[in-house]
């Protein structure tokens, strides 16, 4: 069912400190911060190869990150994105074989403006998954 890893996420603490990180030590593309209020982050995009880096920081403390970095204070991987081809498809295989999605379970629109659902990180391998349809 899943295919592409689309992107994976990494809250950061300090996110000028972060994009310097990628950039001047590890050498790779990384955009400007891109506010996103809607979904209560900042993300600054590293453009790899073969896949994205999002660097994500907290826009607020009601930001569904900010416990995350309060619990995390260095930062640290927050989700993976995986694509699927038919995102509601996906959702009612999943929740037919019992995991739970996150939220109303109804696709939303994401950073890259394309329909994305949460998956429960305890049904996942302790992972926070993201779909993403592509
Ligand atoms: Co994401």
């Amino acid at each position: 069912m899943i295919g592409k890893l689309n992107h994976v996420a990494i809250v950061v603490p300090d996110l000028a400190a972060g994009s310097a990180i990628y950039r001047d030590t590890l050498g790779a593309k990384v955009s400007e911060p891109v506010a996103m209020p809607e979904h209560g982050v900042t993300t600054v995009f590293v453009e790899l190869p073969n896949t994205k880096i999002e660097l994500l920081h907290p826009m607020g403390e009601d930001s569904p990150i900010a416990k995350f970095l309060r619990r995390n204070p260095d930062g640290g991987m927050h989700h993976i994105c995986y694509e699927v081809t038919d995102i509601i498809a996906a959702r009612d295989l999943l929740v037919a074989a019992g995991a739970r999605v996150l939220g109303d379970a109804e696709p939303k629109i994401g950073a890259h403006n394309k329909p994305v659902l949460f998956l429960h990180p305890k049904d996942f391998c302790g992972t926070l998954i993201e779909l993403e349809e592509a």
